[in-house]
């Protein structure tokens, strides 16, 4: 036994231990944290590993983690969030070296309650995006139900690989009182992605806009996902000064979407450049409008493009990417501003049946390919 000295000795180093690191923020101790309400996060972030239980966030309040370094979250149950009209983020987690398992468990956004029919274009303001993650380390098993608008932000502080999530917004397809015939659901994004070293994987998505959009970035590699009902797989939109590489997409599925994969760049855009994108082994099927679109005139489609862009490296190689385009769309459509799009693009691996073929405007780099 220790004498009553050495005793409070060591409880003192203890505390010390507990309460401060060397950067004097609190350090992160070696316990379980749990959350059955927003009162309990900040006692809960002070430990290593952090258990959510199901419970509701008040309306017009984000929850957010922001945790120690390596922590381990876990979810335990489902969480739903209140209904009010604002701008979010409903969940917001930040930290490195972090391992959150969802464990199926579902964040709930209550779409219905905000649907219009307008996404971000107008009708009321809708928390956007639902979920911000900025963590490095994995994000795994997490399921997303209903997003008012946009659904996943990501800025990751280091590398991250996400995995089998879900995002289920197929309820937004039907019209709803509010949205004048139209899907109810609108502008809901899978991915947002304005970030390097990151790789999205083994998810379903089922929603009404961009499967994954990459605004900007590096090092970004989104493989083997499903994607429904949307706008498929964007680079872009591409607005000014901003450098998009070395990007792969490879072995999704994408079903009954606007185009399977789209480069869309702002007409008015300057001095950006997009080069090194990859794509191997996607299949699409039930295209509505185009199988591949490249176009330099965005927001308008297929309109008069502009040359800020510098557009290269895009190559469709390995695995055969298949796809298949609906009657009255068309297969391929590249629209360049003049002497923007740049290089020789090796499209031996690209496959487009169905449909009417498209025009390729202002580039004659594409080679290995016929429509
Ligand atoms: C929030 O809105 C949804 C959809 O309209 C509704 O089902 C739910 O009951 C609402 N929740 C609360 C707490 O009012
Ligand atoms: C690219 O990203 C992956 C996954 O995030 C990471 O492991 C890898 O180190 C990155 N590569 C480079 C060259 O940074
Ligand atoms: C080529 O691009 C320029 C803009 O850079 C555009 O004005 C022109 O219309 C394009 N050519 C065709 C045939 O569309």
């Amino acid at each position: 036994m220790f004498s009553t000295r050495t005793q409070g000795l060591l409880s003192l180093l203890a505390l010390a231990c507990t309460l401060v690191n060397v950067n004097g923020a609190p350090a992160a101790s070696d316990c379980t944290g749990t959350i059955s309400s927003l009162d309990d996060v900040d006692d809960a972030v002070a430990c290593t590993t952090v258990n959510i239980n199901s419970f509701t966030v008040p309306a017009g309040e984000t929850f957010n983690l922001d945790l120690a370094k390596g922590t381990t979250v876990n979810m335990l149950g489902d969480v739903t969030f209140g209904n009010k009209t604002w701008a979010g983020p409903l969940f917001q987690v930040s930290g490195t070296g972090i391992t959150f398992n969802g464990n199926g468990h579902t964040f709930n956004g209550n779409g219905p309650f905000y649907w219009d029919g307008q996404g971000g274009n107008g009708g009321v303001t809708k928390p956007a995006p639902m979920m911000k993650i900025k963590i490095s380390g994995t994000f795994s098993n997490v399921k997303v139900l209903n997003s008012p608008a946009r659904v996943y932000s990501v800025s990751n502080p280091a590398a991250l690989t996400m995995s089998s999530l879900t995002i289920d917004n197929s309820l937004g397809d039907q019209p709803n009182s509010k949205s004048d015939g139209k899907a109810a659901g609108h502008n809901t994004d899978g991915f947002d992605c304005s970030t390097t070293n990151l790789v999205i994987q083994d998810s379903t998505i089922h929603n009404q806009d961009d499967c994954l959009a990459i605004n900007k970035g590096s090092n970004i590699t989104f493989q083997r996902n499903s994607c429904t009902g949307g706008h498929g797989i964007s680079i872009g939109s591409i607005s000014s000064s901003v450098t998009v590489s070395n990007i792969n997409i490879i072995g999704n599925t994408i079903t009954n979407n606007d185009q399977a994969l789209r480069i869309k760049t702002d007409a008015s855009a300057t001095g950006s450049t997009v080069s090194g994108i990859t794509y191997t082994g996607n299949t699409g099927t039930g295209l509505r409008q185009f199988g591949v679109l490249i176009d330099q005139s965005y927001p308008d489609t297929l309109g008069t493009p502009g040359t800020g862009v510098k557009l290269s490296g895009v190559n469709f190689v390995g695995a055969t990417n298949t796809l298949t385009v609906n009657s009255g769309a068309q297969r391929v459509a590249v629209n360049c501003g003049s002497g923007s799009c740049t290089g020789s693009w090796d499209w031996s691996s690209l496959k487009v049946s169905g449909g009417t073929a498209g025009k390729i405007v202002n580039f004659s780099g594409i080679e290995n390919f016929t429509q």
